[in-house]
């Protein structure tokens, strides 16, 4: 497989050119979510949206997954909390992680801005340890930038 970084590259540019122009929020995380999932090979690939104080399922890639996630609770709501992104290593040593799927291992969540507020999260899911660390996180924030640009 090719180096993570050189595909990011690869990757950030087509993110930019299929987004461009448009406008629905959920076209746009449903492309982005395909484009990371098959370029990777993740376990799950997907986004939650921020309505009303819940995050609720958005466009994905992957197995079934839970619906609603309170703000604050899991990886997940723990992100929009922050307002950072948050890299788990291991998802058992995440207190209140929520498991989706058992065959979760590693996760990364990167909050999706509009307007100076999180709209959203991208979530991503390894069936291995350790996936993900700051050059995933550096690239997903300029990947999600692209949909609310
Ligand atoms: N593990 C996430 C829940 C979403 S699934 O991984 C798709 C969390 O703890 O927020």
């Amino acid at each position: 497989m090719k180096d993570k970084e050189a595909l990011y590259k690869e990757i950030l540019p087509q993110a930019k050119s299929l987004l461009e122009g448009e406008t629905d929020e959920v076209a746009c995380m449903a492309n982005l979510s395909a484009l990371l999932h098959h370029a990777f090979g993740f376990w799950w690939t997907g986004f939650y949206r921020v309505v009303g104080d819940e995050l609720v399922l958005g466009p994905f890639q992957g197995p079934v997954a839970c619906i609603h996630i309170p703000y604050g609770k899991g990886v997940c709501g723990t992100a929009w909390k922050r307002g950072e992104a948050v890299v788990v290593p291991d998802v058992e040593e995440f207190p209140g992680h929520i498991a989706c799927s058992s065959e979760s291992r590693s996760e990364i969540v990167v909050p999706v801005w509009r307007g100076g507020r999180v709209a959203a999260v991208l979530d991503i899911d390894s069936r291995e340890l350790a996936t993900f660390d700051d050059t995933d996180r550096e690239y997903l924030e300029r990947i999600v930038e692209t949909i609310f640009k």
